[in-house]
């Protein structure tokens, strides 16, 4: 008995680092593809520029096709935090009938003319609290997914409706809580999985297309998500039959206000009326860059590259009405604790903090605290712009 419970502790530990060697050479594929491509772009226009070539046709496609490639990095990396649930959530209570019709448009684009799309809304649907973009984003990997599945065509349902988990179901599903739900279904007419198949699907990196066809990150994603936002999610599915993939969402109890979504505004960059922001980063390139930005709309910029030095900013230029800081800073004060320091100065300061990995000092329980405005990098030009022109604006 005791040999087979070592042999199995051994099995397990296999398989751990088993699934560790496919997350970090399927990491190690995707980035140095990526990274491969930008280089290659940047040493073009290098080239380029030594010949004494100017053409901005000529400039422009291998700085497109390095820009695109980095989006697809930021995009890698968003999809691998999901999957670890260290994406930080911003939930808002949700009605996802209307987040569904308001996806339909995008979705009929997105599965071609050979694919029927049918939305089914249940009536009275629950409210949740969940983050919405989030959502979006694992409603479009599913259905990404069908089409895939649906080569020549078929059809694809969504449907909503109230549900309610109950103790049996609980019982015979990993860390389920029994309790009402709201369900999302997405059911396709395709291929359909193996049970082999099924088993691995949420695995990240794990994808039956062809190289270069999936990254095998989509639905890891999605179950990230949804396990992070305290749902469910559970394949059904038979080859040759089609799939459903159903996702639980619990239902928020208290009745609050629905947030409308934010209309992203499109052309120009939002300016600035020459406020004094004050950036605090500590890595050079990167502060050079948000100083860049800021006087290009408008602001003045002070800068400072750790708490301290901001602190003594603070204090000798009342004038701030800004601090745009990072989360992460040497020097004993982090991006919370300067914030919080300053606004004992200052209660008027408005706040934006920006992060690559958001960690503890804001995020807790994989949410943002209550109040904090916060821009992940990296992030657009465009972004920045309207993210600094909200946060004053508030
Ligand atoms: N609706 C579906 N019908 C049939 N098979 C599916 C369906 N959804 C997922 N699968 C199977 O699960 C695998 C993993 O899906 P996942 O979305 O995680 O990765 P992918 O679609 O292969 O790549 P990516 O989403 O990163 O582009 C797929 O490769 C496919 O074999
Ligand atoms: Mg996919």
């Amino acid at each position: 008995m005791r040999r087979r419970e070592q042999a199995e502790e051994v099995l397990r530990h296999v398989q751990k680092i088993d699934a560790l060697g496919q997350l970090t050479g399927g990491i190690a594929h995707d980035f140095n593809n990526i990274l491969h491509v930008i280089l290659g772009n940047l040493e073009i226009v290098e080239r380029r520029l030594n010949v004494g070539e100017s053409d901005a046709r000529s400039l422009g496609r291998p700085i497109q096709f390095a820009t695109r490639a980095a989006e697809q990095a930021a995009a890698l990396i968003r999809k691998l935090l999901a999957f670890g649930r260290r994406q930080p959530l911003d939930p808002k209570p949700l009605d996802v009938n209307k987040l569904i019709t308001g996806m339909s448009d995008m979705l009929h684009r997105t599965l071609g003319e050979a694919i029927d799309l049918e939305i089914v809304l249940g009536a009275r649907l629950w409210q949740t609290l969940a983050d919405a973009n989030e959502l979006e984003n694992a409603i479009l990997n599913l259905a990404v997914n069908s089409r895939d599945a649906m080569p020549a065509g078929g059809k694809l349902t969504i449907e909503t409706t109230n549900s309610y988990l109950d103790e049996t179901y609980a019982v015979t599903e990993e860390s389920v809580q029994p309790g009402q739900y709201l369900l999302i279904a997405v059911t396709d007419t395709g291929k359909g999985m193996s049970p082999a198949t099924i088993e691995k699907a949420f695995d990240p990196f794990f994808t039956t297309k062809e190289m270069g066809q999936g990254t095998g990150l989509g639905l890891s994603q999605v179950y990230g998500f949804i396990k992070q936002s305290g749902g469910h999610i559970k394949i059904y599915s038979e080859e040759g039959n089609g799939t459903t993939i159903k996702l639980y969402l619990p239902r928020l109890v208290a009745s609050s206000e629905v947030v409308e979504e934010k209309v992203i505004a499109e052309g120009a960059p939002a300016r600035g009326h020459a406020e004094v922001v004050l950036v605090v980063e500590d890595h050079t390139d990167a502060r050079n860059l948000a100083i860049y930005g800021l006087r290009e709309l408008g602001y003045e910029v002070i800068d400072a590259a750790d708490g301290q030095a901001a602190l003594r900013a603070i204090a000798s230029r009342p004038d701030i009405s800004l601090l745009f800081t990072d989360v992460g800073l040497p020097g004993g004060l982090d991006g919370r604790q300067l914030a919080e320091e300053a606004r004992q100065r200052r209660p008027d300061l408005k706040v934006l903090y920006t992060t690559g990995y958001a960690r503890n000092a804001i995020v807790h329980q994989g949410r943002l605290d209550p109040g904090v405005e916060l821009i992940v990098k990296p992030f657009t030009h465009a972004e920045l712009a309207a993210r600094i022109r909200d946060v004053l604006g508030r």
